[in-house]
């Protein structure tokens, strides 16, 4: 019996050895190990041997089925091993192969942002960020936009209920600085504002503005024109001059347009500024008295102006682009000149 035992086991020892697949392994053990396996019967066949036998071949029975068992598991393993590093190798991929692809780059309406936001932060400025879904308090009412005008009308601002809208203007961003920081407030805001407007070569739904706003003691509109005549020379050139005009906001007083000569015939007259030599950029002027006080700032303490940059026409302006509706398009073959 004992000899018999061996065999067995030197038998399924040199198959389990010499296998390759699961499927072959798991039949194997099932003839050995299973219900009606070799050694499984040999182990049922004790009953039939005498008392003083049965111990004996009962122990060697035993170590024989908890030896090949493990050496089972163990080349289950190994085959488990070899067939995850063969599915791995045929299914690796290389991500270098495919040489077609096209590299992305900053949009240019982003560059020219960039390149604003830098001139604003190097004079001291902090950048900060106002929600695009406004409320008529912020967008409006303490910017002192009476309740009348015809901004607040349906067919000019995109209204989501009766009281919240999406912004027309960053210059709700000046509110809720100014609600937050007590003076002195020196802060960009940049972002996308929405207008109800058809688009076409002159109009967008929606653009973009650059808003900036300091209040301290003594701010006057010197150091409005001064910030501005400075930000204009370095951002379109040494030469470059700014003019105000006057003009109107309910949130300024006084208010002003401002233009920058024609950085392409140098202020004689051509195409691009309709031959005024002049372009218009921005609207600014001092912060009117009524907004200051509705966001707790003593207006007979502190001062202050707020400009808006039109960051797509300074774009369109720099790269001569004629249609504001192109830079949102999105076209490649556009987008590939910058
Ligand atoms: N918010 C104004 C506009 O959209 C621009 C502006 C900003 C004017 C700040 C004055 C001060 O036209």
């Amino acid at each position: 019996m004992e000899q018999k035992i061996s065999k067995l086991k030197n038998e399924v020892k040199a198959k389990i050895a010499s296998i390759s697949s699961a499927k072959e392994l798991t039949d194997l053990k099932v003839e050995v190990l299973g219900k009606n396996g070799e050694l499984t019967l040999i182990l049922r066949g004790l009953k039939d041997l005498s008392e003083s036998e049965r111990p004996i071949v009962g122990k060697i029975v035993n170590e024989a089925r908890v030896e090949l068992e493990a050496l089972f598991n163990e080349k289950f393993s190994a085959l488990e091993r070899k067939e995850l590093d063969e599915k791995l190798l045929k299914e690796k991929v290389d991500i270098t192969v495919d040489k077609n692809y096209t590299l992305g780059k900053v949009h240019p309406l982003n560059a020219i942002k960039r390149k604003v936001i830098d001139f604003f932060v190097s004079m001291g400025f902090i950048v900060t960020d106002s929600p695009e879904i406004e409320t008529q308090y912020y967008n409006f009412d303490m910017l002192n936009i009476p309740a009348d005008h015809p901004a607040r009308e349906m067919q000019d601002t995109f209204f989501i209920t009766d009281d919240i809208l999406l912004r027309t203007q960053t210059s709700a961003g000046q509110i809720r600085t100014m609600e937050k920081t007590k003076p002195p407030i020196k802060m960009i805001s940049p972002g996308r504002v929405f207008r109800s407007d058809e688009a076409d070569a002159t109009h967008t739904p929606c653009f973009h503005q650059l808003e900036g706003l300091v209040v301290d003691k003594g701010i006057t509109m010197c150091d409005l024109k001064g910030i501005l005549a400075s930000f204009a020379k370095h951002f379109f050139s040494k030469e470059t001059k700014i003019r105000f005009r006057p003009s109107h906001f309910p949130f300024t007083e006084p208010s002003v347009e401002v233009d920058v000569s024609c950085v392409h015939c140098g202020g004689e007259g051509c195409n691009v500024c309709k031959h005024t030599g002049w372009i218009e950029i921005l609207g600014a002027g001092m912060v009117n008295r009524k907004v200051l006080s509705g966001c707790g700032i003593d207006p007979d303490v502190y001062t202050g102006f707020a400009f808006g940059i039109g960051l797509d026409r300074i774009t369109a302006i720099i790269h001569g682009i004629n249609d504001a509706r192109v830079p949102f398009e999105g076209d490649i073959r556009f987008l590939k000149q910058f």
